[in-house]
């Protein structure tokens, strides 16, 4: 598969400090890639390198195989953007928004429109004034400036800054619909790693600039993990998984028993457990090893 964005030891220096080192890597159509790293790690620098925003030391960014050096125009024609905080006109409506960006962009119809309107679930509110909108509502309406060219390639940072619960629960859905039935390329930045765990298929881990390492979320969800299990009688739930596995970790907790497993064998264990007539009211993966992982990989927990 060809990658839609491709970054070749991309280096910015800013005066005599190096801001990023030689950052090198690959997104393709369909994943949702996220850039983790702490305040100050470069994400924002490395997503405005990308959008041509500043400009790169040495390296090289391909957009669809296209050079941003070389053609600029052409490479960023396949890009959706929201670095920082979207410019809107607060006294027009939302849609006035949209109109005025449609007329700069080529070929964006009042189809289009709407259909972008729908998409990011905005239709009860887009006749409103932009300044009645909360935080939510306005990155909705980025989102929707974002993607109303058709990009194949969408760049968001921290889109889910300020963003309550539900809201960042709906973005997350919704990018990941956009990249799995769109087939789009999306990158999101963020500092969080659970945020990361939920919303991306694979990221990379940035700190100091320099390229710590890419997961994969899949990969790692795969790997021996820490299980919650809710049952009744723990006792009995506790002797059935000792009986089947003699070296395991476990221990009973006020919530229920903590055991240490292999994914695969997650479904054999509650299955184990329902025949013997112990009721299984909740099995739940802890996201720890994720985390583990990464203090191991980044050596430290300069993580905010
Ligand atoms: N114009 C600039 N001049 C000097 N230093 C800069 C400039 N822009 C960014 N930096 C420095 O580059 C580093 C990376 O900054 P960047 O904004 O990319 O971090 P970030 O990963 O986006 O952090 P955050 O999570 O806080 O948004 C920081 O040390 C920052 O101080
Ligand atoms: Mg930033």
């Amino acid at each position: 598969m060809k990658p839609l964005l491709q970054l070749k030891n991309v280096r910015k220096d800013i005066g005599k400090k190096t801001i990023i080192h030689d950052l090198s890597l690959e997104v393709f159509a369909g994943e949702v890639f996220g850039f983790l790293g702490p305040n100050g790690a470069g994400k924002t620098t490395t997503i405005r390198m990308i959008v041509g925003l500043m400009g790169m030391t040495s390296g090289e960014v391909l957009i669809n195989g296209i050079s941003i050096k070389k053609d600029f125009e052409k490479a960023i024609q396949h890009v959706g953007a929201i670095v920082e905080n979207p410019e809107m006109y607060k006294f027009l409506t939302g849609y006035q928004n949209l109109l005025h960006y449609a007329r700069m962009a080529k070929g964006v119809t009042k189809e289009r429109i709407d259909e972008v309107v729908k998409l990011v679930g905005l239709e009860k509110r887009i006749h409103d004034k932009v300044k009645t909108y909360s935080l939510g509502m306005r990155q909705r309406l980025g989102l929707a400036q974002a993607l109303l060219h058709k990009p194949s390639l969408l760049i968001l940072d921290e889109p889910t800054n300020g963003l309550d619960p539900a809201g960042i629960r709906e973005i997350r859905d919704y990018l990941r619909k956009l990249a799995k039935q769109e087939g789009l390329a999306v990158i999101v930045s963020s500092h969080l790693l659970s945020e990361m765990e939920m919303m991306c298929d694979r990221f990379a881990i940035i700190q100091h600039g320099r390229l710590v390492g890419i997961e994969s979320v899949q990969e790692l969800s795969k790997q021996a993990q820490k299980v919650l299990i809710t049952v009744e009688p723990v006792e009995q739930a506790l002797s059935i998984i000792k009986r089947a596995y003699s070296s395991i970790n476990m221990k009973p907790t006020n919530q229920g028993i903590e055991v240490s497993i292999d994914y695969e064998e997650i479904p054999r264990l509650n299955a184990m457990l329902v025949s013997e007539h112990v009721k299984v009211y909740g099995i739940q993966t802890m996201t720890k090893s994720l985390e583990e992982r990464f203090l191991e990989m980044t050596g430290g927990n300069e993580i905010a």
